[in-house]
């Protein structure tokens, strides 16, 4: 069974785009909730539930991630930056597990994987500060050779696949080079002693084939599960894509 970690921040982009200003994060004219989603979403069988805490806020609040700390049944997985001011409020929060993305302010989403290379002493103190902590640490890297090992290296017990140039070149000829890297890297990472997750740009139609890459744990899924709820509702979007993962 491929577990399914539901991203949730574009629930809070909707109530942003209206509510910016508001004091309040929820309840009066306040929605659409988050939390309320999440709990939705748990009774529809997602197996947890996932925010990323943007240094722009542009989506979820800090009140969002303590309120979906106190709510869940399932898990809560923080993706933030590698920051000294997020592990501080990671460590405050004690998320089930956090998942290191690399940001930038001007990016529309996060658009590549994590530089652990290039990050090397900041990404090894803040595995090591979750470790400390019994929070789990995921990196959110490209399926590189190098980035994978360093992982491993650095005692991170998970990764996340970055699936979005595979989703890009869905539609190209270079879908099957894609895959095929998310494959090796899958493998090298699990035979690593990494736990395999993956995630972004995963949708209703490329799940299966994503679904069949090797030593997955957990897929990482928001924008297409939370736009088809628009039309369908979030147990339903959540229901169909747990149906797509493990047929
Ligand atoms: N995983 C990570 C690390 C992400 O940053 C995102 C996007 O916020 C996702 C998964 C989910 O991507 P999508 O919204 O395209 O499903």
């Amino acid at each position: 069974m491929i577990l399914l970690g539901l991203n949730i921040d574009h629930c809070a982009t909707v109530r942003q785009a209206r509510y910016r200003q508001a004091g309040q994060t929820a309840g009066g004219n306040v929605e659409p909730d988050p939390v309320m989603l999440a709990l939705l979403a748990e009774r529809a069988g997602a197996d947890g539930i996932t925010v990323h805490l943007r240094e722009d806020r542009r989506h979820i609040q800090e009140r969002d991630v303590g309120r979906l700390r106190e709510s869940i049944a399932t898990r809560l997985n923080l993706e933030m930056a590698c920051s000294p001011a997020m592990i501080k409020f990671a460590l405050s929060l004690k998320p089930d597990s956090v998942c290191l993305v690399p940001e930038n302010r001007e990016e529309v989403t996060t658009e590549g994987g994590l530089d652990v290379a290039g990050n090397l002493k900041r990404v090894k103190a803040c595995v090591q500060a979750m470790n400390a902590a019994g929070i789990r640490t995921s990196l959110f890297i490209d399926p590189d050779e190098r980035q994978i090992e360093l992982a491993a290296k650095l005692k991170a017990p998970w990764i996340e696949l970055h699936t979005g140039a595979y989703a890009n070149a869905y539609h190209t000829p270079r879908r099957a080079a894609e895959f095929k890297r998310l494959s090796v890297g899958a493998t090298l990472g699990s035979e690593s002693g990494l736990v395999i997750n993956a995630g972004h740009g995963i949708n209703y139609i490329n799940i299966a084939e994503v679904r069949t890459i090797p030593h997955l744990h957990e897929l990482n899924i928001g924008h297409s599960i939370i736009s088809r709820a628009l039309f369908t509702g979030i147990e339903e979007s959540v229901r169909e894509m747990k149906r797509r993962m493990n047929p």
